[in-house]
Formats: C-alpha cells, structure tokens, sequence
C-alpha cells in the first residue's frame, strides 16, 4: 500500500493539542513530513519539551496513523521546540556573523573572506556563506568556481556539503541561482536559496559561520533577521563621505527593535593606500578619521582600518585571499579584528 501524503495531513487534523485548541496541523506545528515507503516521519513543534502534552500529543497521533495505515506502518515522530525549528541544522553553529555594508564595492566579500580565514587562524571552526545574489563573489576568491557542493542523506533528510577550501567551509548562492538570469527573476529565488544555504546544508559544528550580505538593505536581509538567531553584524564602509549615508541606513535597520540584529562593530576598508614598495607609507587619499567618526555616529566601535593594497585585490582573484600570508600585515590587520569581535561575542 502507498501512503497517501494528503491522507497522513488528513488523519493528524484530527489531532487537537489542547493547549492552544486547535488541531496539530492547522496550529503549524507538523514540520519535515516525510514518506518513504510504509515509514512516515515528522516533525512536531512544541513550544516547550518536558512536558506532558509533548507525549500525548504524539501518542495521540502514532495511535491515528497506525489506526489508517495498519500496525504495521513505521512512524517517527520527533518532538522540537519552536527554537529549534527556527535553528533546524543550524543547531550546531555557535555564532552566525553578518558582514553588511550600505552599498556594493565597498570590500564587503573581502572582509568576510579574510575576516573568515582570519577567526580560523585563531583556532575556530568557521564557515562562510556567500548570500550575495548581486555578485556572489565567495567562490573565486577561494578559487573555487568549477566545483560544486556535493549532496548528502542525514537523518532521511537530503543536505548540500559545503566545499571545504583553507579549512573553511563554504557554500556560494552562485551555485544555486542563475546570476546571468535578471535581478528580478533572481530576488525572489535568493531568499528561498538562502534558507536551503542555512537550514539544508551539513554544517555541522561551527565556532563562527560568516555571511557576506547582499548591500543595502532588502528580503535578505529581513529574511536573516526574522528567521535566524544572528549573534551580530559588521558594517563595512569606506571613508567617503558618500558612503556613509548608505551606510547608516543600512546600520538603521538592523538596530530596528523587530528585527535586533546587534551591530558588532565597524570596518573601514580602503582606509588609506600603501604602495607595494613603500609598506611604511600611508596615503589617506579619501580623508583621514572618517572611519572613527562614523562608528561614533553609529555609536559602534570602529573594528579595524584595512588599508589600500594591490595584492588584496590581486591575492582576491588569484583565489588565495591575503589574510593566508602570514607575512602580510594586512593580514595582521585582519587577525587583529577577528580577535575584537572574538573578544565582543565571548566576552
Ligand atoms: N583594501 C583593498 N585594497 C585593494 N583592493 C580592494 C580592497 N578591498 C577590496 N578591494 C577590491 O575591490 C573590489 C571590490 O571588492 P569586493 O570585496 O568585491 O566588494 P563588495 O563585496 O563590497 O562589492 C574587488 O576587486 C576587491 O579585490
Ligand atoms: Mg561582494
């Protein structure tokens, strides 16, 4: 006999849970619904484990489904909080970093590569999703644009693998969107690209899972701050003053009281330019102390000055990001914020 998915659906609205009077079904709390076979596996989400109604609840519904499908049929039921379910897979992931900035080119990707490379040289575990449906750029910085994630089955439940490249774990919405396809084809794609990014992919245990941000301030970024526990988000700005307007309207939202994603801190990238033969020179060609005053402004600390370097540029299309050379003061630069926000999110 086939078990008729729309039958299942049917037969657990007959399941009330009293507490909130309604039945299991219509009250959202049947998740994951998965039949293979003569075995029938669920999701239910509670508010609360530990208590009683968890058990009868469940009870209630194995009772009805064996009752329709025979006793025989094999079902699996798997009680979660509400937290959880917002989690999912996430679960094992300490710390999720955002990196924003008011608008593209700014060095946003950069920073989160190098910010990434850079926590797991300081001993984390760390992954890094490129959610950039503008120019997901992640996989040619890692040099990583021919492969793809591979598939896994955990739990009965299909996941992506990210790529691992520098010991870092890495997935890219490039390789789930079409981005020759037209912007407004790719929008409403993205957010649903996202959550597969963050709720269907193998993870596993992370200290620190970086996202580079599409710019500015769209469903993106609502849907992370909705749907996800973000520990906190850098801004990446440079010193133009022009920067700056998009930069605060893009700190503005997530202060938003709904959506409270704390904002860890500011990066001033293209702070000033040092030439390739003169590493002692700093050239703040842009205005000097305009990174301080805008994290004054935001009231947030002032992270890190990232200076003008050709190689970051060169060493970021090479595929080999620069805070890999430990000879490089830039990547020291980066170490040096890592450490901040380290010391911000542990403390
Ligand atoms: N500090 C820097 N010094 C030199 N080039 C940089 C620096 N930061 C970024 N770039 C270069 O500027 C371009 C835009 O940077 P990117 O990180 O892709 O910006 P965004 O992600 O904000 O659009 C890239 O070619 C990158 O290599
Ligand atoms: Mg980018």
């Amino acid at each position: 006999m086939t078990i008729d998915r729309s039958r299942v659906i049917e037969v657990l609205k007959g399941v009330i849970f009293f507490a909130k009077g309604d039945n299991i079904v219509d009250l959202g709390m049947l998740d994951e619904l998965e039949i293979s076979g003569s075995t029938i596996r669920f999701r239910l989400v509670f508010p609360k484990l530990g208590e009683p109604a968890v058990n009868i609840v469940s009870n209630a519904a194995q009772k009805a489904l064996k009752e329709e499908f025979g006793q025989e049929t094999n079902i699996e039921i798997t009680p979660i909080t509400e937290k959880e379910k917002g989690r999912g897979p996430l679960a094992g992931v300490r710390n999720i970093i955002a990196v924003a900035s008011g608008k593209g080119g700014v060095g946003k990707s950069t920073v989160a590569a190098n910010l990434a490379i850079a926590l797991s040289k300081t001993g984390s575990r760390v992954g890094l999703v490129d959610a950039d449906i503008y120019g997901p750029s992640v996989p040619i910085m890692f040099g990583v644009v021919d492969e793809g994630p591979g598939m896994t089955v955990k739990e009965g439940k299909q996941l992506i693998v990210p790529i691992e490249k520098f010991g870092i774990k890495l997935l890219s919405i490039g390789f789930f969107v079409d981005t020759d396809k037209p912007l407004i084809w790719r929008g409403p794609m993205a957010t649903s690209a996202l959550n597969q990014l963050l709720t269907d992919a193998d993870w596993g245990i992370l200290d620190f899972l970086v996202i580079d941000l599409p710019p500015g301030t769209g469903d993106i970024q609502l849907t992370l701050a909705q749907s996800y526990s973000i520990t906190g988000a850098v801004v990446v700005t440079t010193p133009q003053k022009v920067a700056f307007a998009d930069v605060r309207r893009a700190a503005t939202m997530f202060k938003q009281e709904k959506l409270t994603i704390p904002l860890l801190g500011l990066i001033e990238n293209m702070a000033y330019f040092t030439p390739a033969d003169m590493p002692d020179k700093q050239y703040f060609i842009f205005g000097k102390g305009h990174g301080q005053a805008f994290a004054d402004a935001l009231e947030i600390p002032l992270l890190g000055q990232i200076p003008i370097v050709e190689q970051i540029a060169s060493s970021g299309d090479a595929g080999s990001p620069i805070a890999l050379d430990d000879e490089s003061p830039v990547a020291k630069a980066f170490v040096d914020v890592a450490m901040k926000i380290r010391s911000i999110i542990l403390k």
